[in-house]
């Protein structure tokens, strides 16, 4: 049987690093790690999403506030929200939940995010910066718990070859740039499949990893990997279960049961990627709080002499 890649346990080790950190820089400059959320509208699984954040960022010992629009919220309304938060020096990270509603423009808004307080990672100049191989950049943050929970967990992607299927902004796309840095976490040999591949099985049964971000149940089975695989499963769907008291539960899009028979290792779901992923976001606040307020440092520096 597969080792289960324990995420819950991961999180809350590099969440005690981060939570001292964040201690020690308000110690040394009298600033907290800022955080803002963005929701706009009442989606279940994104209001849940954004509580789960606040409550994180709050644990870690920043400061953080959390806004929430009506669904109908005009877009020029929400460009505001954004550029006043661009210019709250007690916000160092802004994080406007995806998806947004249909009248707004989803990638003017994400443009309108200042790139230094991009925690998400999604603005097209830290897009760009990953693609040429920035190191410093802020990364989106699944992909940045994936690469982190594949390294703690032994099985460093270095030489691999992996197979992200998925090709999303949010997960697939980055990831793939990710992997292919040079460096910590990097150095893979990276295939990225998707909906229209031909022969999806003989991909990954030639991966050494398999990272499945797609949002289907059972997408990834026991006969599409090898022996000894490690299997990264991204999927979060709720699924009807008569049979448990909520009449539903959550599985992610490998079928677990007849893949950890062959895996070398596995992530469950729930407490897999999920709790990485918000790790990944409080670290890039405490980034960005460090970078905002050297630059502020040195911008009265040169002021005063
Ligand atoms: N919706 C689903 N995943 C994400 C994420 O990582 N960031 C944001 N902002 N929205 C999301």
């Amino acid at each position: 049987m597969a080792d289960i890649i324990d995420g819950r346990a991961l999180a809350a080790e590099i969440r005690g690093e981060i939570r001292e950190e964040a201690e020690r820089f308000h110690e040394e400059t009298g600033v907290r790690p800022g955080l803002a959320t963005v929701l706009v509208g009442a989606d279940p699984a994104s209001d849940q999403y954004v509580r789960m954040k606040g409550k994180a960022a709050d644990a870690a010992s920043f400061h953080s506030r959390q806004i929430t629009l009506p669904g109908d919220t005009p877009h020029e309304q929400l460009l505001g929200v954004v550029q006043g938060l661009n210019a709250d020096p007690e916000i160092h990270g802004i994080l406007v939940q995806l998806p947004l509603p249909e009248q707004i423009d989803e990638d003017a808004i994400l443009e309108a995010v200042s790139p230094a307080k991009d925690v998400d990672g999604f603005h097209p100049v830290n897009v760009g910066r990953l693609a040429i191989g920035d190191d410093e950049v802020l990364a989106p943050c699944t992909p940045a718990g994936i690469v982190e929970m594949l390294v703690r967990s032994g099985h460093d992607p270095k030489g691999k070859h992996v197979v992200v299927v998925g090709r999303s902004n949010i997960v697939g796309k980055p990831l793939a740039l990710l992997l292919l840095r040079k460096g910590r976490g990097g150095d893979a040999t990276v295939t990225v499949a998707h909906s229209r591949t031909a022969d999806l099985a003989a991909m990954t049964r030639d991966a050494d990893i398999v990272v499945a971000a797609v949002g289907r149940p059972n997408t990834i089975t026991r006969e599409m990997v090898k022996e000894g695989v490690v299997v990264i499963d991204v999927g979060s769907n709720r699924i009807d279960d008569p049979s448990d008291e909520r009449g539903y539960r959550w599985v992610g899009d490998v079928d677990y049961d007849g893949v950890s028979r062959v895996a070398a290792a596995i992530t469950p779901v729930p407490g897999g990627v999920g709790p990485m992923t918000i790790t990944m976001l409080l670290r890039n606040t405490l980034e960005a709080a460090r970078r905002q307020v050297a630059g502020a440092g040195l911008a009265e520096g040169v002021v005063a002499s």
